[in-house]
């Protein structure tokens, strides 16, 4: 393996928050961007490599996965590879009935409701992330100094997706078990933020230089009940991999990212994270004010431009480039995910329009 590569890596840089002696942040050679769910349906090349093989079997198979997550890369030119797994991997890998329904999302056999449900839930074996290792190890051979991102989902994202037993819009059923049923949500989070910390725990020992927690749904909750409910368990996911070290040797940076969660982005990072993701909806000096000028930011490219006419979204892009300025670091992405149907020229000209703005 390639020990040692990464070292230099403008994105780890801008993660790190690096700092010149005179205490000025360090300016990377050129400004770094990846996109959340850059692997995926808007690119032809996976849509052929996919066909025949479900979502989960996919993210289990190292030489589709570790293929999956390069694409992107070589497409894109984008500097940073998101490992192509998904957040309900370590339930199918402890033996949860979990499968990924196309067009709706994580789908369960049976939901997770009550304390014996909860007792119910088996055991995660290590040695189970076999073929997680075994795909990362694939990725970061071909990857050379381009740094390969881990992730995972928070824990209350997953109990979400647990007690729901599907996708649902208000997540009423973890939100009312917090209160109906507080020791059953936390024995369930609980488990969600073991099973969560080890699989990013995984990513890294086998080679991923940085891991992102996905809290995708956080947004849904009030602050008292985020900070009361969810933010220990987050922060017990958070503590697998806190001082774990990346292939340069230094501890790899951890991103916390979750949307709608403008009013709680202070607690996102308490929860133990280096660097924040911001959605969308907050605008970046705004996240600066509220986090602290010397915490990185990641984002936040909307989405919704990707359509717009080039000089709207080049607009959009220089004035998130822009609000990012004053933050320790960052990372350009976008505030949240690829949506399928994007273009990907677009987004490989996004990516040479930010390449070209002097750092
Ligand atoms: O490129 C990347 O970002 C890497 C891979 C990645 C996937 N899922 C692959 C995937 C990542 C980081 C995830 C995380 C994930 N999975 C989250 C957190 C991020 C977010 O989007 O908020 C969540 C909530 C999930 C659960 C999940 N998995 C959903 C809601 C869906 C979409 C279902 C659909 O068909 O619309 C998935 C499936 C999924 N995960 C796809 C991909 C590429 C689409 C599968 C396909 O090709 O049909």
């Amino acid at each position: 393996l390639v020990r040692g590569l990464t070292s230099d890596s403008a994105l780890l840089n801008q993660y790190r928050g690096s700092r010149t002696s005179t205490g000025a942040v360090a300016k990377p050679e050129r400004r770094p961007v990846w996109f959340m769910r850059q692997a995926g349906r808007s690119l032809p090349e996976y849509r052929r490599l996919r066909e025949g093989t479900s979502m989960l079997d996919s993210c289990l198979n190292p030489e589709l996965a570790s293929e999956i997550t390069l694409q992107p890369v070589r497409r894109h030119d984008v500097d940073a590879a998101i490992f192509f797994s998904d957040i309900v991997i370590p339930l199918r890998l402890a033996g949860v009935g979990v499968e990924i329904k196309p067009g709706v999302g994580p789908v369960l056999d049976s939901p997770v409701r009550t304390a014996a449900d909860v007792a119910a839930l088996p055991e995660l074996d290590d040695a189970a992330f076999a073929p997680i290792t075994e795909a990362i190890q694939r990725t970061t051979a071909e990857l050379g100094r381009i740094p390969l991102i881990g992730f995972a989902g928070a824990p209350f994202t997953l109990a979400a997706y647990m007690v729901e037993g599907r996708p649902s819009r208000d997540h009423l059923g973890p939100r009312a078990m917090m209160h109906a049923d507080p020791d059953t949500w936390s024995a369930l989070a609980g488990w969600a933020a073991d099973v969560s910390g080890r699989f990013m725990r995984a990513q890294l020992m086998a080679g991923a230089s940085a891991a992102q927690l996905f809290d995708s749904w956080a947004g849904s909750l009030g602050r008292n009940d985020y900070q009361r409910h969810v933010l220990p368990h987050s922060a017990a996911a958070f503590s697998h991999v806190s001082g774990v070290g990346a292939a340069d040797g230094a501890s790899a940076p951890l991103v916390h990212f979750g949307t709608g969660t403008s009013e709680v982005l202070d607690l996102l990072k308490t929860a133990g994270a280096d660097v924040v993701g911001v959605d969308y909806r907050l605008h970046l000096a705004e996240a600066t004010r509220r986090l602290g000028a010397d915490t990185p930011l990641q984002g936040n490219i909307d989405p919704a431009f990707l359509t717009a006419d080039w000089p709207v979204l080049e607009a959009h892009v220089r004035e998130v480039i822009d609000a990012g300025s004053g933050a320790a670091g960052h990372v350009l992405n976008l505030g949240h995910g690829v949506p399928p149907e994007t273009d990907p020229a677009v987004l490989t000209r996004v990516v040479e329009l930010i390449h070209s703005i002097d750092p």
